[in-house]
C-alpha cells in the first residue's frame, strides 16, 4: 500500500494521458471500469500562461472522475511554474509533468523527452514546479533518448530529489516513439534506486499483461494507454485477475455497443452534440473490433452528426447481430 497525498493505492492501474483521447468522457468510462487514477492529455504550458482559451479548456475536470491528474508540458521553467499554478486552480488531485513526449514539434522546443537531453535542467524544472504548488507532482518519462543513452536510473534519482512523489517510466526510448517492445526489465532497477512509487508504462495491452507486468517487475502501478482504447474493460478485467486469478467480465457485443454509446452520451453532455459526435468517430473501430460487419456499420456512422441516429444505427446493428446468432 502507498499513498499519493490522500489517495491510497495498492497495485494501482492507471489510465495514461493521451492527446485527443483522455477527455472527461473517456476518463469517466475508465474510472467506472476500475482505473485508479486518470490523467488529462498533456496541456501546453505556453498556451496556459498566454491565456489561450482552447488550451485552458483542456484543464477542465469534474468531481466524478477523481482521482485525476492534469499533465502539463513545456521547457521553460517560468512558464511551467505559471502553468502549474493555473492547473492548480482547477483543483486536480495531482499535477504530472510530461518528460516523455517524442513528437518532433515538442522535443524541438526542449519539452517532453527533449528534457532528457539535460537531466540537471529537468531536475531544476521539476523542483521549481514542486515548489510552486501545494499539489503532489508526478513525472512521466522514458528510459532515455536512444539505446546508447539510457539514463533512467540517474533521472529517477533526480526526480525523487526534485520532490516528485511518483514516477511513470514509459519503457521505451525517445528514438523508437511508440513502436517495438517496451523493455520492462528497467523497472526493478529503477525501484532499487528510488523510494517513490514507480509506475510501468508501455505495451500493456491486456489484463494478462497487467498481471505479468506486476509479477515480473514489482512495479507499484501499471499505466495503460493504447490498451484502453476501445477496450476500457481492461481495468476491470485486470482487477479481477489480480484479486481472484480469473476474469469473470464477459465482453460481448452488447457490452461493446452499450459502452460505446455511454461514452458518446457523456461526450455529448460535456462537449455539445455536434462536437461530441464528430470526435467520437475515432472510437468506433476500437469498440467494434472483431465484430461481424463492423466496417459496413462504421462507414454509416461516419456520416452521422447527431446522437439519436448514431444510437438507432448501433442498436439496429446489435439487433441484427443477435438475429444472426439465433438463426445459426
Ligand atoms: C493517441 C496518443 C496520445 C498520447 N498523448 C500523450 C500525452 O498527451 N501525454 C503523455 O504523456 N503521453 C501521451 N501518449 C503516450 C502514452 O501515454 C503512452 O506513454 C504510450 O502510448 C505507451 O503506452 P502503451 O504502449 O500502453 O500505448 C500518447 C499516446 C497515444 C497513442
Amino acid at each position: 500500500m502507498f499513498k499519493i497525498d490522500n489517495i491510497e493505492l495498492s497495485k494501482a492501474i492507471l489510465l495514461a494521458p493521451m492527446e485527443d483521447v483522455t477527455d472527461i468522457s473517456f476518463r469517466l468510462v475508465c474510472r467506472e471500469l476500475g482505473a485508479d487514477i486518470v490523467y488529462t492529455e498533456f496541456v501546453n504550458s505556453e498556451g496556459l500562461v498566454r491565456a489561450n482559451a482552447k488550451t485552458h479548456q483542456k484543464l477542465k475536470i469534474i468531481e466524478e472522475e477523481r482521482p485525476v491528474g492534469i499533465q502539463i508540458y513545456g521547457a521553460n521553467i517560468k512558464s511551467m511554474v505559471g502553468a502549474a499554478k493555473i492547473a492548480e486552480a482547477e483543483n486536480p488531485d495531482l499535477i504530472d509533468i510530461n518528460a516523455g513526449c517524442w513528437v518532433k514539434g515538442v522535443v524541438g522546443c526542449g519539452a517532453g523527452s527533449g528534457l532528457l537531453k539535460n537531466p540537471s535542467y529537468m531536475q531544476e524544472l521539476v523542483k521549481a514546479v514542486v515548489y510552486s504548488t501545494s499539489l503532489p507532482v508526478t513525472v512521466k518519462t522514458r528510459l532515455g533518448w536512444d539505446e546508447n543513452s539510457i539514463q533512467i536510473l540517474d533521472v529517477a534519482k533526480r526526480m525523487e530529489d526534485a520532490g516528485a512523489v511518483a514516477l511513470t517510466v514509459h519503457c521505451r526510448t525517445r528514438k523508437v516513439g511508440h513502436s517495438g517492445d517496451a523493455d520492462w526489465s528497467w523497472i526493478p532497477k529503477v525501484k532499487e534506486v528510488v523510494k517513490i512509487p514507480v509506475f510501468l508504462n508501455g505495451n500493456v495491452l491486456t489484463a494478462h499483461d497487467v498481471k505479468r507486468a506486476f509479477d515480473e517487475t514489482g512495479a507499484d502501478g501499471i499505466m495503460i494507454a493504447r490498451g484502453a482504447i476501445g477496450n476500457p474493460w481492461i481495468f476491470k478485467e485486470a482487477k479481477e485477475l489480480l484479486s481472484t486469478g480469473i476474469i469473470t467480465t464477459v465482453v460481448d457485443e452488447e457490452m461493446r455497443i452499450q459502452t460505446c454509446l455511454k461514452h458518446l452520451k457523456l461526450a455529448v453532455k460535456v462537449k455539445g452534440e455536434k462536437r461530441g459526435v464528430l470526435e467520437h468517430r475515432k472510437f468506433y473501430a476500437g469498440y467494434q473490433r472483431g465484430m461481424y460487419g463492423a466496417a459496413r456499420i462504421r462507414s454509416e456512422l461516419m456520416k452521422l452528426t447527431e446522437y439519436n441516429p448514431v444510437e438507432d444505427a448501433l442498436l439496429k446493428y446489435l439487433d441484427s447481430l443477435k438475429q444472426e446468432v439465433v438463426s445459426v
